[in-house]
């Protein structure tokens, strides 16, 4: 038999009403503060993820699938979404049409990680980006959305990490600060450390690996390098989030996977699920636009992990498939005609409908409807069909009415909208 491939998985129900949920959600929350919907492919030239994301991250290295397209191109499967935003943001000169331009994404990511609980090699994330605005009131406000969120979701136990990454004028100075401290203690650091001290020393400080833990302790920290305006710029975001009594730990340590940041970066922790425990990262990433052939923009963004987030909501509200609110079991020919006429007019007006054509036993047919948590039956038999009148039966109260079949639709519907 054909498996799933690993790391990839089926989203069956009763979960995926989990799923529904949290992008319903979603939508809704994220529209109330300005932004539209944006879907990019799936699919985009290798060069893109490359220039954006950077050489040198886990991800370009080793995470991307990437095969070979028409005419020497190389094709990768989007391994996040904000590359793509930006591509279009800059291809469709998004920018003309308003200076401010918010988009939502919500869709598949692929990153070939070693799979594990909570890390996939397809994953789902909800993105959301803001172009064109470089006031830190836009940093918090996205806080504050990515946190109420949660909130409407009932996630408790959250926390959100903030750092500032500083810029190109005050970066350089601490990540030559770093890598000549990370270089005095290369023996106690890991394989992929070692590799990294040239090329992305910043990566260093997010290593999980005890005896690097060990030596980051006592690196640098960028917050004592951050210049005038970018210090400024940290300060104003937090004075917000204090203001909209938004809690927020300051972690130095946070440097995130990607290479576009820039100022503010964030991460929304939590403690329930094991290693895997950020559920939202994000931050800003001013020089991106520019870098990718656009105009100078500034941006932020930030990306929520839904398939973690599934586990949390999951956790406090177990999935459950609702049954019908009719199910027409026709007995005989004739009624299964009409039976089967029945199932797509009341569907068509918008109740939920099921019907049973096996032609079995009223009995084995009441047993299914009360195993898929029906609520009504709607019961049409000899004696139905010469009365011209089917049988709706409440399967909780036992109350039974007699339904004239003229008027059917009209009555169920009107039963349900009331
Ligand atoms: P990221 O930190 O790589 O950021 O991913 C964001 C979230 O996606 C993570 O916090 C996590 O919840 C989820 N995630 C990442 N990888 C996996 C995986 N293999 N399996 C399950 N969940 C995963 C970004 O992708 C940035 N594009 C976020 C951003 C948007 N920054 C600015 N705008």
């Amino acid at each position: 038999m054909i498996q799933l491939v690993r790391g990839f998985k089926d989203i069956l129900p009763p979960e995926s009403s989990v799923w529904q949920y949290i992008e319903n959600t979603a939508k809704q929350h994220f529209e109330n503060f300005g932004f539209k919907e944006m879907r990019p492919p799936v699919l985009e030239q290798t060069e893109l993820f490359k220039r954006s994301i950077g050489e040198h991250t886990d991800i370009v290295e080793k995470e991307m699938y990437t095969f070979a397209g028409s005419k020497d191109t190389m094709l990768t499967l989007r391994p996040e979404a904000t590359a793509s935003v930006v591509r279009a943001y800059i291809q469709h000169k998004l920018y003309a049409a308003d200076p401010v331009c918010k988009f939502y994404t919500i869709g598949p990511m692929f990153r070939k990680e070693r799979p594990q609980k909570g890390r996939y090699r397809q994953f789902h994330q909800i993105n959301a980006e803001v172009f064109g605005v470089d006031s830190p009131y836009i940093d918090a406000q996205l806080v504050f959305m990515l946190m109420r969120f949660f909130e409407r979701l009932s996630i408790g136990g959250l926390s959100a990490h903030l750092n500032s990454l500083g810029c190109p004028a005050c970066r350089p100075a601490f990540r030559k600060d770093l890598a000549e401290m990370l270089a005095g203690h290369s023996d106690k650091l890991c394989e992929d450390c070692v590799r990294r001290l040239d090329k992305n020393p910043m990566r260093v400080l997010d290593c999980k690996v005890p005896s690097c833990r060990e030596v980051v302790a006592d690196a640098p920290s960028m917050l004592d390098y951050l210049c005038e305006d970018c210090a400024l710029h940290f300060k104003a975001v937090q004075q917000i989030l204090d203001k909209l009594e938004i809690a927020y730990e300051i972690d130095p340590g946070l440097v995130r996977g990607l290479d576009y940041y820039t100022r503010t970066a964030f991460e929304i922790q939590t403690e329930e699920l094991g290693a895997q425990n950020a559920v939202a990262g994000g931050g800003r990433y001013d020089n991106l636009v520019e870098m990718l052939g656009g105009p100078a923009q500034p941006a932020i963004g930030f990306a929520v992990g839904v398939d973690r987030l599934v586990e949390l909501v999951s956790a406090k509200f177990p999935a459950y498939d609702s049954g019908p609110q009719v199910f027409i079991l026709p007995m005989g020919d004739q009624a299964m005609e009409m039976g089967a006429q029945f199932a797509c007019l009341l569907a068509d007006a918008g109740v939920i409908t099921e019907a049973d054509f096996s032609g079995r036993s009223l009995k084995a047919l009441m047993r299914r409807a009360d195993r898929m948590g029906a609520e009504n039956v709607l019961i049409i038999g000899e004696q139905e069909i010469s009365d011209n009148a089917a049988l709706l039966r409440n399967m909780k109260t036992r109350h039974q009415q007699s339904i004239p079949m003229d008027r059917l639709v009209e009555t169920i519907r009107a039963e349900f909208d009331g």
